[in-house]
């Protein structure tokens, strides 16, 4: 199973701020959606509530070290690699690791792929992405696309993969 990082990250690594997202970018919301639908998605318990209702479509999969934490339509776990070996078993051939910082950090030593969206713009935050090792990772794709009306950054669809 291919386990990916699905992000979108400022040119200063922003990914968030107060628990949400710091820009709103139609075209990076579809490419998402387009990108992940149909497939198991996990997210850190912060991000699923950023949100607080399953992606529709996706068998949604919240990491918490809470005992007690029930999300109706989803699954809950108590680890990343938990979260992945149910993707494993069954049997899917791309799983979806959807953030955030946390889940991240501990996605980076066992994902084989990022989708990676650039936000071209600095932005204040309190939650950032890793810094990507290029000894490590390999761009495979890059698609550059301008600011327009409803997208206010110009921005990059980027897929790296691991050497
Ligand atoms: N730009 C993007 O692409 C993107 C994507 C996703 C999220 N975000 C942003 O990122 C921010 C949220 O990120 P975050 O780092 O604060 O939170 P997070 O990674 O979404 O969730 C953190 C929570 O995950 C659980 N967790 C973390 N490590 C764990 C482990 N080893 N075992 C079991 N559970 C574990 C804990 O839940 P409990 O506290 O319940 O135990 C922890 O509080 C928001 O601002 C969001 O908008 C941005």
């Amino acid at each position: 199973m291919i386990k990916s990082i699905m992000v979108a990250r400022s040119d200063n690594h922003v990914i968030g701020k107060d628990n949400d997202l710091v820009w709103h970018m139609p075209a990076d919301l579809k490419y998402f959606k387009e990108t992940t639908s149909g497939h198991f998605v996990t997210m850190g318990r912060k991000t699923y509530q950023s949100v607080d209702k399953p992606l529709p479509g996706r068998l949604n999969i919240i990491i918490t070290r809470q005992d007690d934490f029930y999300r109706e339509n989803c699954l809950v776990t108590h680890s990343l690699d938990e979260a992945l070996a149910i993707g494993e078993q069954n049997g899917q051939r791309e799983m979806f690791i959807l953030g955030g910082a946390q889940i991240y950090k501990l996605a980076l030593d066992v994902a084989d792929r990022i989708y990676l969206t650039e936000i071209h713009g600095e932005f204040e935050g309190d939650t950032f992405f890793p810094e990507i090792d290029s000894s490590i990772w390999q761009e495979v794709k890059r698609e550059d696309h301008e600011a327009d009306e409803k997208n206010p950054y110009p921005y990059s669809f980027v897929v790296l993969e691991r050497y």
